[in-house]
């Protein structure tokens, strides 16, 4: 799998990538510095993040990448064993993980970027 380029990791400045980088609505996978990978759901102007680890198995989401989304995109899947998750709040709400959910990341927009917040 091909794997995201590493961005350097500059804590609250840390740019992802502009809000037009990913489509609406649409994810996108990164790595910064050491930190473990994270992904951002756009949904219209808002933008929501998680550690790209799932609850059940502590693997990897997604299966090509950039794909967490669901094909109407309406959930977060993990591809491994189908688990769905809320977008909104990373709620595992169908799978082997029912109940449990992502790990967030503090993330903000300014200026028209995505960015870390912590
Ligand atoms: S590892 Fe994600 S559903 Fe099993």
């Amino acid at each position: 799998m091909e794997k995201p380029e590493i961005i350097e990791d500059l804590g609250r400045d840390t740019v992802l990538c502009a809000l037009s980088d990913i489509e609406d609505p649409g994810s996108k996978g990164f790595r910064v510095g050491r930190r473990e990978r994270l992904f951002v759901v756009r949904k219209g102007d808002d933008v929501f993040a998680y550690m790209n680890l799932c609850p059940h198995q502590g693997v990897t989401l997604d299966w090509k990448p950039d794909a967490f989304l669901t094909s109407e995109a309406e959930y977060i899947l993990c591809a491994v064993h189908g688990a769905l998750f809320e977008i909104e709040d990373g709620m595992c709400v169908y799978g082997p993980c029912l109940g449990r959910s992502l790990a967030p990341i503090e993330v903000r927009i300014e200026d028209g970027n995505i960015m870390l917040d912590s």
